[in-house]
């Protein structure tokens, strides 16, 4: 096939990329999202701060506009994020306890009762492991409710939309030796022995080049899938773009069979959270650049 989307298809995969609802509007940004992606996640419209801005109060403008864009093209759509320590409302980041813990669960089944039947995977709880050695939950006011925060969290998410696939998303868990890798194993292991639903893992990968996209990135991947998972990547973006690293990493989703697909995060470089650093498949101008034609011969 021509174009990412169909190629992935043919793989029994996906492609999708992150959009942002300001963009639709732009048409050099809707040719390529509609030409070549039949996946989409919500750059930042779903998150906490976007859906719940004042407790109590929803606002799913900007979701519902990404969704439908995404639905009437036969797209799916990955929800990013239910519960989160970043990017939360002034309310939110305020509060403690058992009050947080009880208006992160009503968060969770307010935005995915809204959702419901609508989005193919959650990712129900982002980021929530420590960086470096110590292989512990990362400090948030989230972890301070409680340890059984994230099972909880997926126990709620469930009970609101039963038919979604609901994943744990990361980063720097790429590496298969490092201790946060290890960590989230550890407790998606422990969730399915003790029968917490949980569908999926989300490796953002966001590399900076050959030094943090590790060789046993597929080892990563295939032992996630070990343990009765869907694995995704979810937030795919590598600094200036090496084709090789694109490749590498695209071989290694289809070498491992419940790697189901390929998320960038954005289509242009323009579009990027890291514009600084050229690290997507489109030039500023809309042209694929070597990692795209690296990407679709893989594929
Ligand atoms: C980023 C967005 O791309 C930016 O627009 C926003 O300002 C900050 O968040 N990990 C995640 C994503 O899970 O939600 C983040 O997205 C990038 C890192």
């Amino acid at each position: 096939a021509t174009t990412l989307g169909a190629s992935a298809a043919e793989r029994g995969r996906f492609f999708g990329t992150a959009v942002a609802a300001g963009r639709l509007s732009d048409s050099a940004y809707t040719t390529i999202l509609n030409r070549e992606f039949n996946q989409v996640t919500p750059e930042n419209e779903m998150k906490i701060d976007a859906t719940e801005p004042q407790q109590g109060q929803f606002s799913y403008g900007n979701a519902d506009r990404i969704v439908s864009h995404a639905r009437s093209r036969g797209m799916q759509v990955r929800g990013h994020t239910l519960a989160w320590h970043s990017q939360q409302p002034g309310w939110m980041q305020s509060m403690s306890g058992s009050a947080l813990r009880q208006a992160m669960l009503n968060h969770i089944t307010q935005v995915a009762t809204h959702f419901r039947g609508q989005i193919a995977w959650w990712d129900v709880v982002n980021e929530a492991y420590a960086d470096g050695s110590s292989g512990a939950r990362r400090d948030s006011n989230l972890q301070r409710t409680g340890n059984d925060w994230i099972e909880a969290a997926f126990r709620a998410a469930d009970a609101a939309d039963p038919n979604a696939q609901l994943c744990y998303n990361d980063y720097n868990t790429d590496n298969w030796n490092d201790a946060k890798t290890q960590a989230v194993y550890r407790m998606v292991q422990d969730f399915k022995q003790r029968g917490v639903p949980i569908d999926c893992v989300g490796l953002q990968s966001h590399f900076t080049g050959g030094s943090n996209y590790p060789s046993n990135y597929r080892t990563t991947l295939s032992s996630f899938a070990a343990l009765g998972v869907d694995v995704h990547i979810t937030e795919l973006d590598i600094r200036n773009a090496p084709a090789d690293a694109y490749r590498n990493v695209t071989n290694d989703c289809l070498a491992v069979a419940r790697c189901k697909g390929i998320t960038v995060w954005g289509i242009r470089d323009s579009d990027s959270w890291r514009s600084g650093e050229s690290p997507l498949l489109f030039n500023g101008s809309g042209g694929k650049k070597a990692a795209y034609d690296a990407v679709l011969t893989a594929l």
